[in-house]
């Protein structure tokens, strides 16, 4: 009987916890830039202002957005590393944000890849659409990343061989977060190169046993990024399981 309300309490707490941690995080940076020890992660954009956009979409939506700055240049090299660009793919990215690993997966890309975004927050995708404007490789989907099967159809296209995931899976609801990985092991091809790659602050897709339906999984912790963050690739195919802490 109690068990609806401590549920609720603990989500409460989670996202709180999460906005207190964003919180924190900009007053330490902003020390930093002012102590002059950060230098904020390099945006090649055709818009200087990127940062800045995606720290006012936080503030109108934390809990969609739920990260102050974009990641860093290291996180955006290791989990761009984690995909082998030498022939066309097929990619989808879910909460490009401001496009900062959008950016380094259309620059590493094959010229005859496709790489389909979904990002919730219209503004911000609104900036991608200006961004990849010139770019008829990128496609800007102002739409929940579980609709990414009805995209690919509409498209005619099958599988993807990679999904690149920065949403917030820590702080959304356990039924929505199944939908989002169970869609996401269908549309990959069922091959040894297909991925699912999320950078997120804690490990619990893994650990937690919400990717079991994933053939192996492997993690990295990324520390050059505040928060430290954890960088795991999902493949399709495997027979030892995606569960395990490491
Ligand atoms: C933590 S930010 C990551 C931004 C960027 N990828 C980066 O690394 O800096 C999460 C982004 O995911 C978007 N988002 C959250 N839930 C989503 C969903 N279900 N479908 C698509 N985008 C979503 C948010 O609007 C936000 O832009």
């Amino acid at each position: 009987m109690i068990y609806v309300p401590l549920r609720g309490m603990a989500t409460v707490c989670s996202k709180s916890l999460n906005l207190c941690l964003n919180f924190a995080l900009l007053f330490v940076r902003t020390c930093h830039a002012w102590a002059g020890h950060y230098s904020p992660p390099p945006i090649e954009s055709k818009n200087p202002s990127m940062s800045a956009i995606f720290l006012k979409r936080f503030f109108k939506n934390p809990f969609q957005v739920a990260s102050i700055v974009p990641s860093s240049k290291t996180l955006i090299r290791r989990v761009s590393d984690k995909m082998d660009h030498s022939v066309p793919r097929v990619i989808a990215e879910y909460g490009p944000g401001e496009g900062c690993h959008t950016r380094e997966i259309a620059k590493r890309m094959h010229r005859d890849s496709k790489l389909l975004l979904f990002e919730l927050d219209k503004e911000l995708s609104e900036h991608l659409k200006v961004q990849f404007a010139d770019d008829s490789r990128v496609s800007v989907h102002n739409l929940d990343c579980a609709q990414l099967p009805e995209v690919l159809a509409d498209k005619g296209i099958q599988h993807c061989d990679y999904v690149v995931s920065g949403i917030p899976f820590s702080i959304l609801e356990k039924t929505k977060k199944r939908e989002i990985l169970e869609k996401t092991h269908a549309v990959l091809a069922p091959k040894d190169h297909s991925a699912f790659i999320i950078y997120q602050v804690t490990n619990e897709l893994r650990t937690r046993g919400h990717c079991d339906h994933f053939g192996k999984a492997e993690s990295e912790y990324c520390l050059v990024n505040l928060p430290p963050m954890f960088v795991t690739k999902f493949y399709k195919n495997g027979t030892n399981g995606a569960n395990g802490s490491q």
